[in-house]
């Protein structure tokens, strides 16, 4: 990993994240000026939070802050693309609704951020002879196809307008690339988790909800049998994979999607069982309730496992964490927020 921030701090670039008041955004941003970076970011707060972005001024000091520019702004409007892909290298496009229950409940809200919102920023970025655009795909293409694990080209029908919009942009990506020259790298992010990853409401993620209702004594809901299982995926192997999706010079890499995850298999009753023994390092005194199971959400898939086999091949991306280690890095970070007010 080292590796690659050192190639990143090797030359200045201006680059644009999008989406840098979310979780993984967040993340990159802070990796970015650390890196001696400048960049400019974007976020409508939809689901991001200013805490977020306060957060990671406070981690990278004053100094990295001022090769900073926040624009708050909206992806659907066409204009404020364009203003924020002004001189910019590489876009590192985040900025989408995230949850398949989000999208069954409100497709029209999902596709205007995910589809018009995507192609709205590739075209500006186009527009702006941006070199490299690298954004995130996500393993829910992969739909109904039963094939474990799941490999780069074999994708099955999607299972929720989410899933749609998210396939929408690989097509987009792809037929940009070839129309208008520009390069793009999807990666198909599986069930990422870490710090600043958002705890509260409805569509929350599994780990921080779960984290949030152990620390507060409450009984987490497994859907299903608990035997759905996930690749479930450290934050600091997204950001490793961006930076080498953005940086990589080799030819045949670009304009293709990778999955991005450790291609591990972790089932929802694992994942209990591994948050609770991880909490309970951490807060001896905490009593940890059994769960309680609930049927299955609809639009879920059973099982998500990747091959990650091309992004080894092709971008040298190597994960640094597999579940527990994220969990271990990560809890500390959960335990903190709890108690702080929501
Ligand atoms: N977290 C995962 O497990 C996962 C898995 C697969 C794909 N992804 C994708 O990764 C990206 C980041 O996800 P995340 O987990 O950090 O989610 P997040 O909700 O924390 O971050 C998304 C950010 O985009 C912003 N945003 C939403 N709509 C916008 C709009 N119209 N204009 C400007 N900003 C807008 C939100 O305010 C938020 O800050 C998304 O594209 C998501 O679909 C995430």
């Amino acid at each position: 990993m080292q590796e690659v921030l050192d190639l990143v701090a090797s030359q200045r670039r201006r680059w644009l994240v999008t989406g840098s008041a979310g979780f993984i955004g967040s993340h990159l941003l802070e990796a970015l000026l650390r890196a001696g970076q400048q960049v400019v970011s974007l976020d409508n707060f939809a689901t991001g939070h200013r805490a977020n972005l306060d957060d990671v001024r406070a981690r990278v000091g004053e100094e990295a802050w001022a090769r900073h520019e926040f624009i708050e702004g909206d992806i659907a409007d066409p204009e404020t693309c364009r203003r924020v892909c002004e001189g910019v290298d590489i876009v590192l496009h985040e900025a989408a609704l995230g949850s398949v229950p989000r999208s069954i409940k409100d497709p029209l809200a999902t596709h205007r951020a995910n589809a018009t919102g995507f192609v709205n920023m590739l075209f500006a970025a186009c527009e702006a002879n941006v070199k490299r655009f690298v954004y995130a795909a996500s393993s829910s293409t992969y739909g109904d196809s039963p094939t474990l694990p799941k490999v780069e080209d074999k994708i099955g029908r999607p299972l929720s307008p989410y899933a749609v919009t998210k396939y929408l942009n690989e097509l987009y990506a792809d037929v940009f690339s070839r129309c208008y020259g520009i390069e793009t790298i999807g990666l198909r992010y599986f069930n990422v988790f870490g710090p600043r990853q958002d705890p509260n409401g409805a569509y929350a993620a599994v780990i921080p909800r779960w984290v949030s209702e152990m620390l507060r004594g409450k009984r987490c809901v497994i859907y299903g049998d608990g035997e759905t299982s996930r690749d479930f995926c450290y934050v600091a192997n997204v950001v490793q994979a961006n930076l080498r999706a953005a940086l990589t010079d080799n030819p045949e890499a670009v304009n293709q999607v990778y999955n991005i995850a450790v291609g591990d298999r972790t089932t929802l009753n694992q994942l209990h069982e591994s948050i609770a023994q991880a909490l309970g390092s951490q807060r001896t005194d905490l009593r940890i309730e059994t769960p309680e199971y609930a049927d299955f959400r609809p639009g879920d898939v059973r099982h998500s496992l990747a091959d990650i086999g091309k992004a080894r091949r092709l971008l040298g991306y190597a994960p640094t964490h597999n579940v527990g280690a994220g969990l271990r890095e990560a809890i500390g970070w959960y335990v903190q927020r709890a108690s702080q007010p929501a």
